[in-house]
């Protein structure tokens, strides 16, 4: 894609511990992104902790995931010197946008919006009433979520296919206050789909998620990251019988971590026979090692330093808060006719 001159833009949620599931399908391809867009364009990535206090009202471990996040980020290669890279809570401009597009949103919207409808189809599914504990910072998600794609000129927003109905009312909601003003006094913009990201199962065969209990952690020390991967659910077929990796579990995992020499010895390995299980798990093991150590190394510096990530997340704020407040301002001119 040519980047030249555009802005692009990514958040992430602080709402978990990280694995290898949001490695390959979040973090890594965030990151080559970045590099690719900062050669010829703008590249801004935050952390959005005011989304995740929707969800998490426990202050030590919401600043324990921020915390998280942000060394993970650093430590798998993101360069706070060529991304905007911020605390969402930093940047007040962003607050005072949400306010302002709060009146140009229409409820409906939000009744139809993505993260509410999931919250009540749970809620429908315990048989509990369609609402109960969903708050109005729930419920107005995609407002605020739309204030910080719109607040930088933002021109494309990567994102998965859930998010992709937010990035649309964002775009929804400049679209209308352009065409109430009869001006460009917003950005519209796009999203598109991070497709090329695998979903990488868990150790169960189900996608590997938090929520199942099934994952191989980031950043974990040697001990618990084996106990993981030699966790990893497997059949009880000869050692001998040829197989089709596709249904080989072990072989799934390995194509979303492994180097690609590996996977190939993997996948002739079982279409002849006679590589075992235990092997496999060994060579995953070994690659999951080879491609971390460093960066677990980094992550583990920026956490036990975590005033110089401060630092730059504060730089980044900055930059974020110059970026957004001309286009604040621009709104503000607009409405109130100034
Ligand atoms: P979880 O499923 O563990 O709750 P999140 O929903 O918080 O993870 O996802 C954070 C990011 O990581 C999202 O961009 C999501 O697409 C990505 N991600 C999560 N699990 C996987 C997976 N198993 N494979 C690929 N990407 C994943
Ligand atoms: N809603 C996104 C998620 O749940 C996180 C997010 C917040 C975001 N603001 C954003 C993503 C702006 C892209 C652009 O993953």
């Amino acid at each position: 894609m040519n980047y030249a001159n555009k802005t692009i833009l990514t958040g992430v949620k602080p709402t978990g511990t990280l694995h290898i599931g949001n490695y390959v399908g979040a973090i890594r391809p965030a990151i080559e992104l970045g590099h690719q867009v900062n050669q010829s364009g703008r590249h801004v990535m935050f952390v959005a902790d005011y989304h995740a206090v929707n969800a998490i009202k426990d202050a030590p471990l919401l600043a324990q995931l921020t915390k998280e996040i942000a060394c993970a980020y650093l430590a798998c290669g993101l360069n706070p010197n060529h991304s905007v890279f911020y605390r969402q809570s930093d940047v007040p401009e962003l607050f005072e946008l949400t306010t302002i597009l709060m009146a140009y949103t229409p409820k409906g919207f939000m009744n139809k919006a993505h993260a509410y409808k999931a919250a009540v189809d749970k809620n429908i599914a315990k048989g509990e009433p369609q609402d109960a504990g969903i708050n109005m910072g729930l419920y107005t998600y995609p407002v605020l979520m739309a204030a910080d794609i719109l607040a930088y000129d933002t021109d494309m927003v990567p994102v998965g296919k859930d998010q992709v109905q937010h990035v649309e009312i964002a775009a929804d909601i400049a679209g209308s206050i352009n065409a109430l003003y009869d001006k460009e006094v917003l950005k519209i913009p796009t999203s598109f789909l991070t497709e090329s990201a695998q979903v990488l199962p868990g150790t169960d065969g189900r996608k590997m998620s938090k929520s199942y209990n099934n994952v191989i952690p980031l950043f974990a020390e040697d001990n618990v990251l084996k106990k993981a991967v030699m966790g990893i659910k497997t059949d009880c077929q000869d050692i001998n019988a040829p197989k089709n990796p596709d249904e080989i579990l072990l072989y799934q995992i390995a194509r979303g971590i492994a180097p690609e020499n590996v996977v190939g010895e993997i996948k002739e390995g079982l279409e002849k026979g006679g590589m075992g299980y235990g092997t496999i798990k060994k060579m995953i093991l070994q690659a999951i090692t080879d491609e971390m150590a460093e960066k677990r190394e980094k992550y583990m510096y920026y956490l036990s330093h975590f005033d110089e990530v401060e630092d730059m997340l504060q730089a980044g704020a900055v930059k974020a808060r110059a970026l957004a407040h001309p286009v604040l301002e621009r709104v503000k001119d607009a409405i109130f006719n100034r």
